[in-house]
Parts: C-alpha cells; sequence; structure tokens
C-alpha cells in the first residue's frame, strides 16, 4: 500500500455575512448573548439566493488544485461529500464539479453522504484509491449549503448552521508521511435525532404533502451522543498508534458547538493551543467544517510537515470519524 496524504488544500466561505443580530433582526426570540454562550457562534456565511453546493465546492477545489500544483486533467477521480447536492435525485455533485472544473478526462466523479462527518468518510474513501494505486491524485470535496434546508423559524436549529465548502488533493506522500488511521463509526438507531423529515422516498413531496426537507434535530441528544462517542474515538485511535495527546499538534473538530468541543478536549486533556476553532466565525458548515478549519491553520502556519493531525467529525447518522494523519504538505 502506497503512504496518502493531503498535498493541497482550499476552502471557500460565501461573502454574505449574517450576525446573530442580524437573525434576531428577523424575528426570532433569540439573542447575540444566548448564541453566543450556547454555541460559540457570532456570524455565519451564508450563500446567494443563486449558488448551488457545486459552486461553493467549485471556488474550494480550485484553491486546493493550486496548492496542489496540478490541474483538474491531473485527477483520477473527484469524491464529494455533502447533504444538500445541487440535485436531489441525480446526477451527483461530483459531476457538476468535474465538468465546472474543466476536466477533459471522464474520470470517476460521485457523492457521499455522511452529514457532518461526510470529510472523515470521503478521505477514508479517496486514501483508499490512491492507497491501492487505483488511483494518482484523487480530489475530496466536502460542501454543504444548509441555509436553504433550514426552518427559520426554529430558533433551535436556525442559528447553528452556515454554508461553507473545503477541498483537498490526495495523492502518494513520502513514506512515514499522511494518512495513519481513518476510523469511521455509525449507529443507525439514533437516525431521528438529527435528519430532515419530508422530502426523501419516506415522506415524499407531493400534493397531499407540500412540504421541503428541513434540518430537525434533537439538540441535547446530539451534544450528549457527540461527546460520548467521539471522546474514546479519539482515545483509542491515539493509543492503537501509540500517541500521546501532547504528540498531537492540531486537533480539528467539526465544528459544531464550542462547549462540544471543550468538553471533548477537557476530557481527552488537550489544550486550547491544540485545537482549532472557527466556529465564531463561520457557525456549523457541516461536512465543510473540518476541511476549512484545517485550510486555516494552514495560511496561519500551524502546520508543518510531518505534525500530527487529529480530524474529528460527528453529524446526522449517527456517524462519526477520526482521522490521523501526519501533515505531509
Ligand atoms: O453537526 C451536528 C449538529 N448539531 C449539534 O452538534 C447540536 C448539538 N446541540 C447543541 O448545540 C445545543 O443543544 C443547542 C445549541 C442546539 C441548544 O443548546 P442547549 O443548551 O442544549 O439548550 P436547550 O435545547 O436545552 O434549551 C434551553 C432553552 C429552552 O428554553 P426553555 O425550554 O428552557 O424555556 C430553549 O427553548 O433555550 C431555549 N432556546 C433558545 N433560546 C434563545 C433554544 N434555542 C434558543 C435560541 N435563543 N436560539
Amino acid at each position: 500500500m502506497k503512504p496518502v496524504g493531503v498535498i493541497g488544500i482550499g476552502r471557500y466561505l460565501p461573502d454574505h455575512v449574517m450576525t446573530n443580530h442580524d437573525i434576531q433582526a428577523m424575528g426570532l426570540d433569540t439573542s447575540d448573548e444566548w448564541i453566543r454562550e450556547r454555541t460559540g457562534i457570532e456570524e455565519r456565511r451564508i450563500a446567494a439566493v443563486g449558488q448551488a453546493t457545486s459552486d461553493l465546492a467549485y471556488h474550494a477545489s480550485v484553491q486546493a488544485l493550486e496548492s496542489a500544483g496540478i490541474t483538474a486533467d491531473d485527477l483520477d477521480l473527484i469524491i464529494v461529500a455533502t447533504s444538500t447536492p445541487d440535485y436531489f435525485l441525480f446526477p451527483s455533485t461530483a459531476c457538476i464539479v468535474q465538468h465546472r472544473l474543466g476536466c477533459t478526462r471522464p474520470i470517476p466523479a460521485f457523492d457521499m453522504s455522511a452529514a457532518c462527518t461526510g470529510f472523515n468518510y470521503a478521505l477514508s474513501a479517496g486514501a483508499q484509491y490512491v492507497a491501492s494505486g487505483a488511483a494518482k491524485k484523487v480530489l475530496v470535496v466536502a460542501a454543504d449549503l444548509l441555509s436553504k434546508f433550514l426552518d427559520w423559524t426554529d430558533r433551535s436549529t436556525c442559528i447553528l448552521f452556515g454554508d461553507g465548502a473545503g477541498a483537498v488533493v490526495l495523492g502518494e506522500v513520502d513514506p512515514g508521511l499522511g494518512i495513519i488511521a481513518s476510523d469511521l463509526f455509525s449507529r443507525g438507531e439514533l437516525a431521528e435525532i438529527l435528519y430532515a423529515k419530508e422530502g426523501g422516498s419516506r415522506n415524499p413531496i407531493s400534493m397531499d404533502n407540500p412540504t421541503r426537507p428541513l434540518v430537525s434535530m434533537e439538540g441535547r441528544a446530539v451534544f450528549k451522543v457527540a461527546v460520548n462517542t467521539v471522546v474514546p474515538a479519539v482515545e483509542s485511535v491515539l493509543a492503537a498508534n501509540q500517541i500521546a495527546v501532547s504528540d498531537v499538534k492540531l486537533l480539528v473538530f467539526h465544528q459544531a458547538n464550542l462547549r462540544i468541543i471543550d468538553a471533548a478536549c477537557e476530557r481527552l486533556g488537550f489544550t486550547p493551543d491544540q485545537v482549532v476553532i472557527t466556529l465564531p466565525k463561520y457557525g456549523n458548515t457541516s461536512a465543510s467544517s473540518i476541511p476549512i478549519a484545517l485550510c486555516e491553520a494552514v495560511s496561519e502556519g500551524r502546520l508543518s510537515r510531518g505534525d500530527l493531525v487529529v480530524l474529528v467529525g460527528f453529524g446526522a447518522g449517527f456517524t462519526w470519524g477520526v482521522t490521523l494523519l501526519r501533515w505531509s504538505c
């Protein structure tokens, strides 16, 4: 098996900033103080009316390709992790991205659905192609545009999410660098603590059911399950690889709630300088929150080649995942 790692990274956030005050001004019974204290979020980015998920994914991908020093025609595979595809049936958002990037080769392109854990899942899948030699360069994009699927009258969900995309290019790296472990999990019996009830084949939109898919969540349950699942998962991947918490340079958590990150870090023993936080600026951007945060850390010079990084995702499914890697850019 070949060693596989990140050889390029990019991110994209829509221009429009929506603050907590803006949400309150929409008539919702909430406040900037409540949202900051309970979530850590101050503002989030919202996609323009005409923007679709592939548009966000495209911009992040262009940056990732540039940073890898390759063109779209050097890619052998595109995977897009998203819960908010351009089209609900087909084609996949990955196919739209393949076209927009100007790939002239008919490379495979597919979407992956693992909600906020989507980046961990897609990274793991993409890495297998490179490790086995089936692909040399894989574009893994995580993009979500949840603002179009929020109930803007539900104060317990609409305040949390923002739109965005993050992308990496995976390729063969020097021995000793790259992805060390990718542990992925699911517990389907918890599906309904975080889901969109309407609009799929279970409850299709029809003349009798003129609705649309909107995020519905049991916040407290998600909070508890998140902390209780990711903490042992991180402990186990570190133990299996004989890595101490202090050896880890950066811990990149899915950005859902500052209190979740704080609670998990306290239990695991990570210190604030090891943790990346983007929640105040971007809120929860679902699958894209990890690559966006990782990309920000890289642009702030917080990572050097060879540094140990832990990526921790969790979300609807219920799914969770931990990726351990040695930075290879
Ligand atoms: O990608 C994964 C996605 N999701 C998550 O990770 C979410 C995890 N859960 C959470 O982040 C938190 O549970 C929330 C931020 C969603 C809620 O915070 P909480 O501290 O768990 O609040 P709560 O649900 O226990 O509600 C406490 C009170 C309730 O009022 P009453 O019943 O005590 O009168 C809520 O109605 O806070 C109320 N509340 C709000 N008040 C002002 C809920 N949302 C708001 C709001 N503004 N936006």
